[in-house]
């Protein structure tokens, strides 16, 4: 944890007009300055900085805020790392505020060496390919083979590792390394109990391997020569900075394109993601051939929710896949999967395409990945009952793991359409599959707290899964939408206007609703507290604050995107209408879920206490009439939600 006192000082120190020079380019426009926005393709500048005020607003996007929020749009840095990047460049000295122990002080140290080292490594092996004649004879004269350009070859860092057996180790050596560094870096090898090391990537090309904010990690290196029985590639060991499974190849050089383009393709190999960016398509990283793990989806969920996973494979590689697929839908991404023609890697067919007729080919190509799933398990059950029902179960399953209700719902609706099914049918499937999933969810969360008291167990049960997920929408509204006036129904039927938070605040109000999230319902006391103040405090509000956490739920809020495509947009009739309308509808749609949860929750609660010997007839008939006047308020509910859906 960063003092406070730190924090306070970088945020005096820092100039935001400053800190957004080092990335756009300024230009004085009365008090303020202007810019082209770093967020989109606008040709007219609509980006503003305020000097005075010491905030800038992207007109384009809608997007604004401090300086540490533009650093954390536009690096995709986390907070912490904004503040970390600002007290670097205005030479501030942070000051923890816990003591560190001894360990953490030597973790922190190793830490340090190894990105310096990884640096040094880096800067040696660009030398050596580009200054030796061994590098330009053999590596150089490779990658240009290859097909790779002098500034491709420049934007990768690519380098060279000679033949002779300790070149790196040697001149590492040379400058002061030692060989515990050296060791565990993974860049030179000792034999048992032997003072002399040699270099793990000799005589191969050298591909560094970046993290999210571009410091080095790691490499990966390919061989040359074809007569030899060793690994095509090899990589970095895992060390305490690079960690394999929250890697991804490419994320530092792409994550502008990505963060543009609100997609990202996701390829294999490292030599994919380079061909691609030379034809002009940036929005690409590699899981470098493993299974993408979810610390990896977490990284790209930072830059956009849409995915597009790129295969050369046959069905058959893709169907083992499948797994791989559900975890990402899981973190509540849109996954596409695009085929590439047969005999084609991304890598030559980028070699062959322009940027326009790649982005032709994933437009009229890339499919929804369950309609893809349907339809390459349909193919394969024919005209099979029993095959066929055992593939409805095998999508709905992939359906129950996408956390966002209205996203489920269409995904049923497409589905049913496709199976020449009932909806209702899938929707009972979906609901015992949810059902099963809590009921693990809780089993798990039992064996690691401990608890066994079984009503606490039911009472989780029909709660826990959607109530976090419609805390975090209802938030998202007021972060995103709070100020924004719909008209809304009342009970009566008649229409009334209201902005977002006075309708939020009004629901919770007469429904005496409270968020289990202690950040959500704190920030939801300080809406009300703006609110008293003649004030409606949304995101803009929040990501100013010196609050981390609240800062970090808005800046979460905020770079979310609403993002289901435009194809089920379509489809799910509500999403065509005007913003506002949209916004209205969602908003009345989650409010009447989270009450109906609460609803439930409270029905719960008292037939509990019924099931108590010791209470009196009198509290007895007393509750009873309470239950029913829930069960009729849940009827009631229910009934509102199913016209609306
Ligand atoms: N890979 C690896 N170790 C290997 C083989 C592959 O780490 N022994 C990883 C690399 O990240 C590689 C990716 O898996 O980029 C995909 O492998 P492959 O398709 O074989 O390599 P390409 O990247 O296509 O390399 P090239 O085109 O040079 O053959
Ligand atoms: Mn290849």
């Amino acid at each position: 944890m960063i003092s406070r006192q730190t924090i306070d000082a970088i945020f005096s120190a820092a100039r935001v007009e400053e800190v957004i020079g080092d990335f756009v380019n300024l230009k004085r426009a009365g008090s303020n300055l202007k810019g082209l926005s770093p967020f989109t393709d606008e040709k007219t500048p609509s980006f503003m900085v305020s000097p005075a005020k010491q905030i800038w607003k992207d007109f384009s996007t809608g997007k604004g805020g401090n300086v540490v929020t533009f650093l954390m749009e536009h690096e995709q840095f986390s907070y912490p790392e904004a503040l970390r990047w600002l007290a670097k460049k205005y030479n501030i000295e942070i000051e923890e505020d816990q003591e560190q122990t001894q360990e953490q002080k030597d973790e922190l140290k190793l830490k340090e060496s190894l990105y310096l080292i990884s640096e040094f490594a880096k800067k040696f092996f660009i030398e050596q390919l580009n200054e030796t004649e061994e590098g330009q004879n053999i590596g150089l004269s490779y990658f240009k083979e290859r097909g790779f350009t002098k500034s491709t070859v420049e934007k990768f860092d690519l380098g060279y590792s000679p033949s002779k057996r300790n070149a790196f180790t040697e001149f590492a050596s040379a400058k002061g390394y030692g060989k515990n560094l050296l060791e565990a870096s993974g860049l030179s090898i000792y034999k048992e109990n032997s003072e002399v090391g040699f270099d793990r990537f000799r005589e191969r090309v050298i591909f560094p391997i970046h993290s999210f904010s571009g410091r080095t990690l790691g490499f990966g290196g390919r061989i040359l020569r074809k007569d030899v029985k060793a690994a095509k590639y090899l990589n970095s060991p895992e060390s305490e900075i690079y960690h394999k499974s929250k890697i991804l190849y490419g994320i530092s050089q792409s994550k502008q394109a990505i963060l543009k383009q609100n997609e990202c393709l996701l390829v294999e190999g490292y030599t994919d993601v380079i061909s691609l960016h030379q034809s002009g398509v940036e929005n690409v990283v590699a899981s470098s051939g493993t299974a993408l793990t979810p610390d990896q989806i977490r990284l790209i969920k930072r830059l956009t929710p849409n995915i597009i996973l790129i295969y050369d494979g046959d069905t058959a590689g893709i169907k083992a896949s499948f797994r791989g697929i559900d975890l990402i839908l899981e973190q509540e991404l849109n996954v596409k999967v695009l085929l590439l023609p047969d005999g084609e890697d991304p890598d030559s067919f980028a070699r062959k395409h322009s940027s326009e007729e790649i982005q032709r080919y994933i437009a009229e190509n890339s499919t929804d990945f369950i309609r893809f799933k349907a339809n390459v398990l349909l193919e394969e059950a024919q005209n099979d009952p029993i095959k066929k029902s055992e593939l409805i179960r095998d999508i709905v399953q992939s359906i129950s793991l996408i956390p966002n209700i209205i996203q489920r719902e269409v995904y049923v609706q497409e589905t049913a359409r496709l199976m020449e099914i009932r909806e209702e049918t899938l929707f009972k499937e979906l609901q015992q599959n949810l059902r099963r999933k809590t009921k693990t969810e809780i089993e798990k969360k039992q064996t690691t707290t401990g608890t066994t008291s079984l009503e606490v167990v039911k009472k989780e049960e029909i709660t826990v899964n959607n109530r976090m997920i419609l805390e975090e929408e209802i938030i998202r509204l007021i972060m995103q939408y709070g100020d924004l006036i719909v008209e809304l129904e009342s009970a009566e039927k008649t229409a009334y206007e209201t902005t977002v938070i006075e309708e939020i605040m009004s629901q919770f109000n007469e429904n005496e609703l409270k968020f289990q999230n202690s950040v959500y319902q704190s920030i939801l006391e300080d809406v009300k507290k703006g609110y008293e103040e003649n004030e409606l405090r949304t995101g803009d509000f929040f990501i100013r604050l010196f609050d981390s956490e609240k800062t970090e739920v808005a800046s979460e809020s905020l770079i979310e995107k609403y993002s289901l495509s435009e194809n089920w947009q379509k489809k799910l009739k509500i999403y065509i209408k005007s913003k506002e309308e949209n916004i209205a509808k969602i908003l009345n749609d989650v409010l009447l879920r989270y009450k109906g949860i609460f609803v439930e929750d409270t029905i719960r609660e008292f037939s509990e206490l019924l099931k108590e010997e010791t209470i009196s007839g009198e509290i007895r008939q007393e509750q009873m009439e309470k239950i029913m006047k829930l069960t009729e308020v849940r009827a009631r509910l229910f009934k509102e939600l199913n016209r609306i859906i």
